[in-house]
């Protein structure tokens, strides 16, 4: 994978899937009740480093993401951060300057610190072959999450935010964009290979906010972590957004590659991006979880459309908690025996 992103063309595509350690996983949900709590699991190392490894034994996959999570980042901001069961993320919410003003300048290493930790644990129980991938979450992203306190189907508090308080809105993505940087860093130098950004909300604002509240936070995040860590490479993963708008972020932001929503047309990317960065994706979660026929010819035709371009394979979004582990395995196969 590193050879890939580092610019080599190879012909097997290398493999791991967005939320790999996670619920569809029986060894997870071990690990997780023992663990007590979502948030409990991300903040204890040596359960993290073992959630971390496990799809990686069981399937062989050339990649392993640290587990942990995008909202990391506000609670080390100190910002109260809970799971409530079958539902989801919760935040005490910033909303307002009063909030803002009790969130930290600076990251506590108290919180990050055992992400890092983890980070180690891992890199050492890896085969040297084995990438290491450290993550957050894009400003925007993140930002839609704090402003709610929760998830929401439109991120209507954020955008509402956005509209009618554009100084405060600007001063919670550029808190949330520095110290987002700082946190790449410290994965880098527990032992992350490459790390990615996710901006899973790309795709809800409209070109214009997309350039101002997606775009520059991530390529100044992506600048900082170079200047930092020159070794780095990047991975983007704008949900939702137009290929021309994908084009000027991975400009902006130098990223060593894209990974693509399962909406995305591959034939397209392909032109857009070849000679530019390498290509992620882009099977939708939808098509791995019913498996089957149609299951093998999509995956056929994701290596068809991407053969002789640097490929990484891997879904659209992240895994569903209902997929039988049987299609991962068929789709691993397919792919390592086709490619
Ligand atoms: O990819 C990986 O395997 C690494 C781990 C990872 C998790 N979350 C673990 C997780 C990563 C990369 C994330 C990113 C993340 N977290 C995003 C961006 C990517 C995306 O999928 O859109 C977002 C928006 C979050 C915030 C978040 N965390 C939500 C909305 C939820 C609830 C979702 C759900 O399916 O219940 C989480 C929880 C979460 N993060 C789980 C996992 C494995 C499920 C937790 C559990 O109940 O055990």
């Amino acid at each position: 994978m590193l050879d890939i992103l580092d610019g080599a063309l190879t012909h097997e595509p290398p493999i791991w899937f967005m939320r790999q350690a996670g619920r569809y996983l029986p060894e997870y949900r071990a690990v997780r009740a023992k663990a007590g709590g979502f948030v409990e699991l991300c903040l204890n190392p040596e359960l993290a480093a073992e959630v971390t490894l496990q799809p990686v034994r069981r399937f062989g996959l050339d990649a392993a993401i640290i587990f942990s999570d995008i909202l990391i980042v506000p609670h080390a901001l100190g910002v109260k951060l809970w799971f409530e069961e079958n539902e989801g993320p919760r935040l005490e919410p910033v909303n307002d300057i009063a909030s803002f003003e009790r969130m930290q300048p600076v990251l506590d290493r108290k919180i990050t610190q055992p992400v890092y930790d983890a980070l180690k644990i891992v890199r050492d129980a890896l085969p040297a072959n084995v990438t290491l991938i450290g993550f957050c979450g894009a400003p925007w992203t993140v930002a839609s999450y704090l402003i709610a306190g929760r998830g929401t189907e439109d991120q209507g508090p954020a955008k509402a935010l956005m509209r009618g308080d554009e100084k405060l809105f600007a001063s919670i993505i550029d808190r949330l964009a520095d110290a987002t940087a700082h946190h790449l860093i410290g994965q880098i130098d527990a032992g992350a290979d490459v790390v990615q950004i996710f901006d899973t909300w790309a795709g809800s604002l409209n070109e214009h906010e997309f350039g101002r509240w997606c775009a520059a936070p991530i390529a100044r995040i992506a600048s900082a972590v170079r200047a930092a860590r020159p070794q780095a490479r990047v991975i983007l993963f704008p949900k939702g957004v137009k290929i021309e708008w994908m084009k000027r972020l991975v400009s902006e932001a130098e990223a060593d590659a894209i990974s693509l929503d399962p909406i995305t047309n591959r034939k397209r990317a392909r032109e857009v991006f070849s000679g530019i960065c390498a290509l992620q994706g882009n099977l939708s979660p939808d098509v791995l979880l019913d498996g089957g026929d149609a299951m093998d010819r999509e995956i056929d035709q994701i290596l068809e459309d991407f053969r002789g371009t640097r490929h990484i394979f891997n879904l659209g979004h992240g895994i569903l908690k209902e997929t039988p582990i049987a299609h991962v395995e068929r789709m691993i196969a397919r792919v390592r025996e086709r490619a």
